[in-house]
């Protein structure tokens, strides 16, 4: 990775991703090989907003490489609550961590966060924004069901506001993948990603039903439909409860078919489908920890070589200033 940060799959290269991919396969083999790696590193979780398995999975990863982890806890029971701004929260933070990772409701926000600190600062979700690593563990349960490579992938629920969307929509374009979209009209794909998935060149199609298309899909990616973001309720209750993916539906799948969804689910799912060869969301959610570790891994690679940096830059500076006095 060249980036000290990660705000967007847009960031990334095939490589960038191959890359973390192949570590975390590696890691998958051999999790007790890692124990060690991160010993003495501090990670911060800064959560503006409720999260399960990506904060928890971030703290498995960074403890299973040796690490240790400082959270901010819940934004009540933070300075946020006495009205402190997100840049000063983590220019503090910074300050107690060497890297961190921020989930917030606004787009951007880790974008500005980023410009404020001098750690590694991880996306783990901004607004209706980016969501890189929930994308870099859909990637990885895609090639591990099947591969990355001339593959076609069916993207259903909320496209507009759902952050896993934009992030895997945008990662997906690295690879041979045909993508259909598919989501109530009011809730496809904002018009900026559209048109960059275009300019990309990537083979896209868009639906309003996914029955038609099913029969064609090797991965179908369900998403909740976004209530937070919702700014009138009224609208919500017009699309919630569209699309539901039952045993009934998956009549119509190939046999290869794999059912994936970021979780949490509503009831976009049907638990019988669970049972089934084809779900693969809780492996999906699993695949977080490895993954996560692999990230957590290149970046603070790079963190150590730039703490490293700092810390002999300063010492010439002191060691010209004795010079200077002595002079
Ligand atoms: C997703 C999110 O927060 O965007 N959750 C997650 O991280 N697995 C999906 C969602 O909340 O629907």
């Amino acid at each position: 990775m060249h980036q000290d940060h990660l705000l967007s799959t847009t960031q990334l290269s095939r490589e960038d991703i191959e890359t973390i991919l192949d570590r975390a396969a590696a890691i998958d083999m051999n999790p007790d090989g890692w124990e060690a790696q991160q010993s003495g590193m501090v990670l911060g979780l800064c959560f503006f907003e409720p999260s399960t398995r990506t904060r928890m999975s971030f703290d498995a990863a960074m403890k299973r490489l040796g690490g240790r982890t400082i959270d901010m806890g819940g934004v009540d029971n933070s300075s946020i609550s006495k009205g402190e701004t997100l840049a000063d929260t983590v220019r503090v933070i910074a300050g107690y961590a060497d890297a961190i990772v921020l989930r917030h409701p606004s787009e951007g926000a880790a974008k500005l966060a980023a410009e404020f600190v001098d750690v590694p600062v991880i996306n783990a979700g901004d607004g209706a924004g980016q969501h890189p690593t929930q994308t870099l563990l859909d990637l990885y349960t895609m090639r591990e069901n099947g591969g990355l490579n001339e593959i076609t992938v069916g993207i259903a629920g909320d496209l507009k506001y759902g952050r896993t969307v934009h992030s895997l929509a945008a990662a997906l374009t690295n690879f041979d993948v045909r993508q259909h979209f598919i989501s109530p009209e009011s809730l496809q794909l904002p018009r900026n990603i559209r048109y960059d998935l275009h300019d990309s060149g990537a083979q896209v199609r868009e639906h309003t039903d996914i029955e038609p298309v099913l029969p064609e899909l090797d991965i179908l990616y369900v998403t909740r439909i976004q209530r937070e973001r919702f700014p009138d309720e009224n609208e919500y209750q017009r699309v919630a409860g569209q699309y539901r993916v039952d045993t009934d539906v998956l009549l119509h799948a190939d046999d290869n078919l794999t059912v994936m969804h970021p979780l949490p689910r509503v009831d976009e799912i049907a638990p019988e489908v669970d049972q089934t060869e084809y779900a693969a969301y809780f492996e999906q959610a699993h695949n977080g920890v490895p993954v996560r570790m692999a990230l957590l891994d290149a970046l603070l690679e790079g963190a150590k070589w730039t703490i490293m940096s700092q810390i002999r830059t300063k010492m010439r500076i002191r060691s010209l200033m004795r010079y200077h006095q002595k002079g």
